[in-house]
């Protein structure tokens, strides 16, 4: 592929992608200010490079949940592939596979969680969750996930609500026909949801959710399956907390790529303020606009074990499916492997909160 970062590879995905697909995909809640504030908020940060240190070799991997992963990344949930390119999900997990790293499939995917399982040859994967009314549809799609080998459940607790994409609208976006639901079939949902063909939307699908979602569901949850759950939304200290009290084992601090509500600040951001809170004892994740390797340091050096991303691997699945995807990887292996070297910290674990400059943000001062 011919494009040097991953900025250049959105140029060309827009190019590449129906305007509403853009759209969905690109866009965020109302205004956009936090779609922005996800990349301004990396921006900000500063590096503290150590000089005169062996570099020669360096150590990128990481381990989650007892998982190895080549190095800090995973490759975020995000619904309806297929719209990007016809293998879909098959193609991320597989992408991601290849390159030593871990995907998180989702719901609202196209290919069912069997399907990418048996098309993946035991690929690794986490499955992301949303709790639809009732009750007992999230227990048959957990007990799927898990048939199908998912390593852990993420449950996302910031998406409970229709948020309101005004480009989206606009772009008067609705699912075609040959873009399905497979996890939601079979687990006795309204029919009415699984039929895409008529114009399912994104606000439609909210709506089916279970209503209201409170920890007492999160209880319950933690009931239902062995597998480390983690919680995906969180952006204070205080949820931390009481994430922590009801037995959560991981959590993803995010913004959903700002596309639920808008003018919340970056989770990175909030991350300092939650590992302060959380103090080590489960792992923290972090996304929302991570565009470049020098972001992965940032990440880690304030607390998070890895970072996802959403949007940048949508570009490379739509221009290239499983190798696009696979160049996204690597591109941002590369760069964190450069960034490394030029920091004089050449293991990726040992990142500390001197990496960067301590008080990183104008807005939060931390
Ligand atoms: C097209 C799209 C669909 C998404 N769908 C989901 C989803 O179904 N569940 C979820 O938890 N997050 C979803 N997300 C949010 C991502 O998991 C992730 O938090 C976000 O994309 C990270 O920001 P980035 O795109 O700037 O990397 C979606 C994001 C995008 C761009």
């Amino acid at each position: 592929m011919d494009a040097l970062n991953l900025f250049d590879l959105e140029v060309q995905a827009r190019a590449h992608l129906s305007p509403s697909t853009w759209a969905y995909y690109a866009g965020g809640a109302e205004d956009e200010l936090s779609v922005h504030e996800n990349r301004a908020a990396w921006q900000r940060i500063r590096l503290r490079p150590r000089i005169l240190v062996d570099c020669r070799e360096r150590r990128l991997e990481t381990l989650l949940f007892q998982q190895a992963l080549s190095f800090p990344l995973v490759l975020a949930p995000t619904s309806h592939q297929r719209l990007a390119h016809p293998d879909g999900e098959i193609a991320t997990v597989r992408a991601a596979a290849a390159a030593g790293i871990l995907a998180v499939l989702g719901t609202g995917n196209h290919f069912s969680v069997e399907e990418v399982a048996a098309a993946s040859d035991g690929a690794p994967f986490w499955f992301q969750l949303y709790c639809y009314e009732p009750f007992s549809v999230t227990a048959q799609v957990v007990r799927r996930a898990e048939a199908a080998g998912a390593r852990a459940l993420v449950l996302t607790v910031d998406a409970c609500y229709a948020p309101r994409r005004e480009s989206l609208e606009r772009s008067g976006f609705r699912l075609t026909s040959d873009v399905r639901l497979g996890n939601l079939r079979g687990v006795g949902l309204r029919d009415d949801a699984l039929t895409a063909e008529g114009g399912v939307t994104p606000a439609f699908l909210a709506g089916l959710q279970l209503s209201p979602l409170g920890w007492a569901d999160i209880a319950r949850l933690r009931d239902l399956s062995p597998l480390p759950l983690l919680l995906k939304g969180v952006l204070t200290a205080e949820d931390a907390l009481l994430a922590l009290a009801h037995g959560i084992d991981g959590l993803i601090v995010s913004n959903h790529g700002a596309r639920q509500i808008d003018g919340t600040q970056a989770a990175i951001d909030a991350l300092p303020a939650i590992a302060a809170a959380v103090g080590g004892r489960i792992p923290l994740l972090v996304d929302g606009g991570v565009r470049r390797g020098t972001d992965i340091v940032k990440a880690l050096a304030l607390g998070a074990s890895a970072v996802l991303i959403g949007r940048p691997y949508l570009w490379g699945l739509a221009l290239a499916g499983e190798s696009g995807v696979r160049f996204v990887i690597e591109q941002l292996r590369h760069e964190f492997d450069s960034a490394l070297a030029q920091l004089g910290r050449p293991v990726a674990a040992n990142l500390s909160r001197d990496t960067v400059l301590s008080k990183h943000c104008v807005h939060c001062g931390r």
